[in-house]
């Protein structure tokens, strides 16, 4: 069985950290591994629209915004194909015929949509489209016979929902599609970066983020605001790890090597942790450090952007042409599926034999 990656994101604004590690970094080194047939990357416009219907143009402002990001961040045109959802309508239309295999309780039980229904109090207003939207990423993944999703950890229940409807399809109809795996990120605190300001989740509601496109001063300035621990107020003071931000982030990025470089008087994590536990390490030491870290791995990245800035129409043309050759695999996907689902009546002659039989045949000339 060929082994084929599908991934995207939702285009309501640029990319950030959180983003980053928990499932930007580690597309590129799957795309780079030459063990995948196909990685395909999405820009999840419609899904957005869900819960943004009634603001089109924030999404259609930030679609070259993700484009941008991915293309930053090293994925290659020439190895992934980058599509906009939007553009392939055989989504949609597999969705609907999904639709019959999933019921509203297991919908309404979904942990993600849950959560991200509570701050928006839709009570009875709830858009059946928002309610649904794990049926339509049922579709994107299934649609590519995906069988690997590289995600951040919010993102299993929609795995596990497309699980459920690939098996129902299967076992009602024909065995045709394939059930997906997620990737989650190696290290655990990459699966949910908190945001700079010590809270669950980087969120560009709650202004606590550090963006891909974030110049040098920028990304300087949030680390050196970012969330420590308020019970250390003393240089000398006993300091927490734990809840602790920078440490956080310094568990996700920091490498021993950045010791050798950038802070020489520690070996390694372990031992400037240590110094803070014990007392006498002040923050802005090792938020210095963790800025550099931050730094340097961010500076390619807006290098590269920097290059595609400067030529917008080819990026259009990469996420036009990319929607393209996505639409053909979609295309048959649907084809199968319809067949399975006997719904191919124009391509089915034993059909048309079969009422011709009953029909003709059997009235008098
Ligand atoms: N739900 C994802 C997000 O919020 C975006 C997405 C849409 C997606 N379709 C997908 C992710 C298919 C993985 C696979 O970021």
């Amino acid at each position: 069985m060929n082994k084929i990656i599908l991934t995207g994101d939702r285009p309501t604004g640029r990319l950030h950290l959180g983003h980053y590690v928990s499932t930007l970094k580690r597309r590129v080194t799957l795309q780079n591994s030459g063990q995948y047939d196909k990685v395909l990357i999405m820009i999840a416009d419609a899904q957005a629209l869900t819960d943004n219907f009634d603001n089109p143009e924030k999404i259609r402002q930030s679609i070259i915004e993700v484009a941008l990001d991915y293309l930053s961040v090293g994925l290659d045109p020439s190895i992934s194909t980058l599509l906009i959802q939007s553009q392939i309508p055989e989504l949609t239309e597999l969705t609907f015929y999904y639709m019959n295999l999933v019921n509203t309780a297991r919908l309404y039980r979904n942990p993600t949509v849950k959560a991200e229904m509570q701050p928006k109090h839709f009570e009875a207003n709830l858009p059946a489209g928002f309610l649904c939207y794990p049926i339509s990423q049922a579709a994107d993944i299934t649609a590519f016979k995906a069988t690997t999703v590289p995600v951040g950890e919010d993102q299993l229940p929609m795995i596990e929902q497309t699980r459920e409807i690939v098996r129902k399809f299967n076992s009602i109809y024909k065995d045709i599609l394939v059930e997906p795996e997620a990737l989650l990120p190696q290290k655990k605190v990459c699966r949910r970066l908190p945001g700079t300001d010590g809270t669950a989740k980087m969120s560009k509601s709650l202004g606590n983020c550090i963006y891909l496109a974030d110049t040098p001063d920028e990304i300087r300035k949030k680390v050196m605001g970012m969330f420590t621990d308020p019970l250390h107020i003393q240089v000398s003071d006993p300091g927490h790890i734990e809840g602790n931000t920078v440490f956080t982030y310094l568990d996700a990025f920091c490498e021993d090597r950045h010791f050798a470089q950038y802070l020489p008087d520690y070996a390694c994590l372990g031992e400037l942790k240590a110094h803070y536990q014990r007392g006498g390490l002040g923050d802005v030491k090792f938020k210095k450090f963790l800025n550099e870290i931050l730094q340097e791995e961010l500076e390619p990245v807006r290098k590269r952007r920097a290059i595609y800035e400067k030529d917008i129409s080819a990026v259009y043309e990469i996420l036009k042409s990319g929607s393209e050759q996505a639409r053909a695999i979609a295309a048959e996907t649907l084809d199968e599926v319809k067949d399975a689902m006997k719904i191919n009546y124009f391509a089915d002659t034993a059909l048309i034999e079969s009422h011709r039989h009953k029909y003709e045949d059997e009235t008098p000339a």
